[in-house]
């Protein structure tokens, strides 16, 4: 499978996000991400629901929503309400991980785990077969424009053989300081999906960007 560009909207421009869906629309991009922040799990907050509810019209392209919260299950029916396809998780932020991938499902939506760089990938060998989007953080969560942590080759490396040895279908999908310098070098190790923030709206075209991504 080719692998697939996912321009998140944490560095589009809040003041006009009609015009960056419209980017995001006629460009090359195969999903929204799309940062959840409480400010309680990551020291930072950025927006909720009805920011994704608000943009949900405008956009052609399934939502990929990463969660950035602690007690995320008090909230999946509201973020497939406001317009989530795929709903992430932190595995550090939930005490039941297979009954929130559960409830993920229940509600219609594809479920995705988010690593922190310091969570081993070994963890999620019992729960692989209930996972469609393993989002391994390349930073840690909270801020845009960090710089990528390279340990991160040997992570997706090892989820690439866990996936393979167990035959499921699960997306490896890279978060945090994605640019030209490691996208094909991640893509080589098995990344299928490349999150990316800074590299593509602080540039000065971001549909070439995202282009430039899309075509490695
Ligand atoms: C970080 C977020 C990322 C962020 C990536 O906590 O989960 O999705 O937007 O931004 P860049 O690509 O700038 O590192
Ligand atoms: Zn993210």
């Amino acid at each position: 499978m080719a692998h697939l560009v996912a321009p998140s909207i944490l560095s589009a421009d809040f003041s006009n996000l009609q015009a960056d869906c419209a980017l995001i629309n006629n460009s090359d991009a195969d999903w929204y991400h799309i940062d959840v922040m409480d400010g309680v799990y990551v020291p930072n907050i950025s927006f909720g629901m009805p920011i994704i509810k608000a943009i949900k019209p405008l956009s052609t392209k399934p939502f990929d929503v990463h969660l950035m919260i602690v007690e995320p299950d008090r909230y999946i029916e509201d973020f497939k309400k406001a317009g989530a396809d795929h709903l992430t998780v932190h595995y550090e932020a939930c005490t039941h991980l297979h009954r929130t991938l559960q409830a993920i499902k229940e509600a219609g939506m594809k479920t995705g785990v988010a690593l922190n760089p310091h969570t081993p990938v070994h963890l999620l060998k019992d729960t692989l077969s209930e996972i469609d989007i393993v989002c391994l953080m390349s930073v840690n969560p909270g801020f845009g424009g960090q710089s990528f942590i390279e340990n991160t080759y040997r992570k997706v490396s090892e989820l690439k053989e866990m996936i393979i040895s167990q035959n499921t279908n699960t997306l490896i999908e890279i978060d945090g300081g994605v640019s030209d310098k490691n996208a094909a070098k991640l893509v080589e190790h098995g990344a299928d999906v490349l999150v990316a923030g800074s590299f593509v709206f602080g540039s000065e075209n971001p549909a070439q960007t995202i282009s430039r991504l899309k075509n490695l």
